[in-house]
């Protein structure tokens, strides 16, 4: 009898929705991955952007990192390499390493006695009264939460974006749903299961542009503050999560720890496909720092370069269009870091335990803008 074939169902779409990516991969197993797998997996990873492979709650640190890393098989750091060193980064707390497997970490909520090599761990879901400007009041923070902040995973400063992440739910807490409030005058709200991770399209959120926006996007390019999460550990987020509020609580850039010049990264603001060729709007929101437009002007101005990339990102994350993932036990998730923003939502109680593992890789090259070549990583 032939091996039963790997197959990818894409996420039915519901009625109104404008979720367009997301698939889930079955007859599978991550632990005894063929190259016919991985072969389909890679094709549906830059088609699907987002893939869902259930019961995979026996994969080992080393197969999930053997599968993150076998996207970019010369990529050697992992993905915010030793930028997390620095005390002050708002990363830092976030993220505990396994010791056997240091590519790949955990994060959650809650305490852990022991997980692979790790002892009494204490792990915390990040809240957003911890890093926005404004906060829900205590009294509804058990049926209300919001976007903590849509990011890509990349330190944006010396390493290149990750191709792409894996996350793996160990534990989830019995579920309940919450609902997420963008709290930015709009009155958009999203019902959306305890502690998910949202996904929104770089591709949905270039194509809703107006063509002189497509075209002002293809032509900018985005300057990343130097250790940009230390730069902006004093500042607040706004509402929606999708980037800083301006109120000159930034770093100085003489605070920092020592700034090399050939490390700041100015990125395209749209970058390409390898497999459809399509263009992803992408931009870390948060970290952003100045705007370089095609005719060599460079916007500087904090809360001018704020408003515009707001402007250019808010309608993708508008409620139709953001996928929030509905976690079980088991679930491995391998999204494409390049081609989507996400964030995590949701407040848990300090004794509902959640576990999980991701890895990333910081990549060996830079992504492809709208008309360069990839540029190999010195
Ligand atoms: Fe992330």
């Amino acid at each position: 009898m032939a091996p039963i074939q790997t197959t990818v169902t894409p996420f039915p779409v519901a009625e109104g929705s404008g979720v367009n990516f997301g698939a889930v991969v079955s007859n599978v197993d991550i632990e005894q991955l063929t190259d016919a797998d991985f072969k389909i997996i890679r094709q549906a990873l830059f088609e699907q952007q987002v893939l869902v492979f259930k019961n995979q709650g026996h994969v080992s640190p080393k197969a999930q990192f053997e599968l993150t890393q076998r996207f970019d098989p010369t990529a050697s750091s992992y993905g915010h390499g030793k930028t997390l060193d620095a005390k002050r980064s708002i990363l830092h707390p976030d993220l505990k390493t396994i010791p056997h497997q240091p590519q790949v970490q955990v994060i959650g909520n809650g305490f852990v006695a022991e997980y692979e090599g790790l002892h009494n761990i204490q792990l915390r879901h990040p809240h957003h009264r911890t890093f926005h400007a404004t906060t829900i009041p205590e009294a509804d923070d058990l049926a209300y939460t919001r976007f903590y902040r849509w990011h890509i995973d990349a330190a944006l400063y010396g390493l290149a974006p990750p191709v792409v992440t894996s996350l793996l739910a160990v534990k989830v807490p019995s579920g309940r749903t919450q609902v997420c409030r963008y709290d930015d005058g709009s009155g958009d709200e999203l019902v959306v299961p305890l502690g998910t991770t949202a996904f929104a399209s770089g591709y949905t959120m270039y194509d809703l542009l107006s063509p002189a926006d497509q075209e002002f996007a293809r032509t900018a390019k985005v300057e990343y503050a130097p250790h940009p999460y230390v730069w902006m550990s004093g500042a607040k987020s706004r509402s929606d999560g999708l980037g800083m509020v301006s109120e000159g609580k930034e770093i100085p850039l003489a605070d920092l720890p020592p700034i090399e010049a050939d490390k700041v990264q100015i990125l395209p603001v749209c970058w390409r496909n390898p497999v459809t060729g399509r263009l992803a709007l992408q931009i870390h929101p948060s970290a952003v720092r100045a705007l370089h437009l095609a005719d060599g002007t460079v916007i500087d101005d904090l809360a001018e370069v704020r408003e515009i990339v707001h402007r250019l990102q808010r309608p993708g994350i508008a409620p139709r269009f953001v996928y929030p993932h509905d976690w079980e036990e088991g679930d491995f998730v391998l999204f494409h870091n390049r081609g989507l923003i996400h964030s995590v939502v949701g407040a848990f109680a300090p004794e509902e335990v959640r576990l999980f593992r991701q890895c990333n890789v910081a990549a060996s090259h830079f992504p492809e803008g709208p008309e360069t070549v990839e540029t190999a990583v010195a």
